[in-house]
């Protein structure tokens, strides 16, 4: 592994995660929120940072989350804020499929 390759962690099945499906799990001291848009996974904290909205129970249109509580929307493929009330983008992960495991890592942001 070169040393700035990201770290994966197990945290799903591919089962667990069909197309059209979304899952929260829990790692290390965060909450995660998996999804399968049409088979591609994504991965973005389940935390609202406007007022901790759980994200993952909101409307989901193409890959754009938006938030249950206020309606703050954000790209699930970066993790990019798109709409007000929230001002901060959310945690993005890289996600890949090993076997049948759904592996996640943290995603750098510059
Ligand atoms: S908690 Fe998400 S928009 Fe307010």
């Amino acid at each position: 592994m070169t040393p700035n390759a990201p770290e994966f962690t197990t945290v799903a099945t591919t089962t667990e995660l069909p197309p059209g499906q979304r899952i929260v799990v829990e790692w290390g001291q965060h909450w995660v929120a998996l999804f399968n848009v049409d088979g591609r996974l994504y991965a973005i904290e389940d935390i609202c940072p406007h007022d901790d909205g759980p994200l993952a129970e909101g409307e989901l249109t193409g890959c754009v989350i938006a938030c249950p509580r206020h309606g703050a929307q954000f790209d699930i493929t970066n993790g990019n804020v798109l709409r007000a009330p929230a001002l901060a983008n959310v945690p993005a992960y890289h996600v890949r499929v090993q076997g049948d495991e759904v592996q996640i890592a943290p995603m750098a942001r510059s």
